[in-house]
C-alpha cells in the first residue's frame, strides 16, 4: 500500500511512523508513507496558505489553490489513482469497519487541514470524502490522519509479527478483546484463570468467546445494539 500525506505539519507524523510495527512495515515494503507539505504550493512570497473567511468569523480558512497544486503534484507520483480522504471533524465516523476497508486499498491520499477549515470548494473539487475520528475537534487533522494510518497499518498482510494477532482484536469480531494474562501465574495475590492453564483449546476458546460477550454487554452495549 502506499499511503500519501497532505499537510501543513510533515514533522506530525515522523515520530510515530519511526518505531514500532509502522516502521517495521515500511522497512519491509510493506507500506509506504509518502509526506508533502502543503506550504510548499503557497504561490506568494510569504508561502500563504489560508485567508480570511468571507462573510466574517474567526479565524482563517484553507486556501484552495495551495491544497489543489499540492494534490495534483501528489497524485502524478503514483499511477494509481487513490482513495481521497479529508480529515475532518464533519465526516463520517472512523471505526474498525472502516480500517478494514481501507486496508484493501492499495493507495490513500489523506489530506490534513489546519485553521477553522477548509475552503468547501476543496472538498467538492477533488471530490474527497470526509472521515472524522470522533465527535471533538482538535487542532489539525495531523493526528487524525496518524489514527487512521496506525490502524490501518497494522491491517495489512505481514505487517504484524503473528499473522492471527489482528483477528482477536477488539472490535474485529463486533466485541471487544476478551482478557489476557502472561506470568506470573499469581500476582499481588490475583490469579490467572484455571483454564487458561488447563491446555484445553477446546474450553479456552469458548471461554474467550463468554468473556468478550460479557465485557461487551457490561462496558460497551452500544456495539452489541449495533451489530444487530
Ligand atoms: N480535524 C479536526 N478535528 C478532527 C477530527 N475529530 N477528526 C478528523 N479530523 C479532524
Amino acid at each position: 500500500m502506499r499511503i500519501d500525506v497532505l499537510t501543513l505539519f510533515p514533522q506530525v507524523f515522523e515520530s510515530p511512523l519511526s518505531c514500532s510495527i509502522l516502521k517495521r512495515a515500511q522497512d519491509e515494503g510493506i507500506v509506504e508513507v509518502v509526506l508533502t507539505d502543503i506550504r510548499d504550493f503557497a504561490t506568494d512570497n510569504y508561502r500563504k496558505v489560508d485567508d480570511k473567511p468571507y462573510g466574517g468569523g474567526p479565524g482563517m480558512v484553507m486556501m484552495p489553490g495551495p491544497v489543489f497544486a499540492c494534490f495534483e503534484h501528489v497524485q502524478k507520483l503514483s499511477p494509481e489513482k487513490g482513495r481521497v480522504i479529508l480529515l475532518t471533524p464533519q465526516g463520517q465516523r472512523f471505526d474498525q469497519r472502516k480500517a478494514t476497508e481501507l486496508s484493501k486499498e492499495r493507495r490513500l491520499i489523506l489530506i490534513a487541514g489546519r485553521y477553522e477549515g477548509f475552503d468547501e470548494r476543496i472538498r467538492i473539487g477533488l471530490d474527497a470524502e470526509q472521515t472524522s475520528i470522533g465527535d471533538y475537534v482538535l487542532n489539525g487533522g495531523e493526528l487524525a490522519a496518524m489514527v487512521i494510518i496506525d490502524a490501518v497499518v497494522r491491517l495489512l498482510p505481514g505487517a504484524l509479527g503473528d499473522e492471527d494477532s489482528a483477528k482477536d482484536d477488539s472490535f474485529s469480531q463486533g466485541l471487544l478483546e476478551y482478557p489476557q494474562y502472561t506470568r506470573p501465574e499469581v500476582f499481588r495475590g490475583m490469579k490467572v484463570p484455571d483454564i487458561l492453564l488447563s491446555g484445553d483449546h477446546g474450553k479456552i476458546a469458548e471461554w474467550r468467546k463468554q468473556q468478550a460477550i460479557e465485557r461487551t454487554r457490561k462496558w460497551r452495549p452500544d456495539l452489541l445494539e449495533d451489530s444487530k
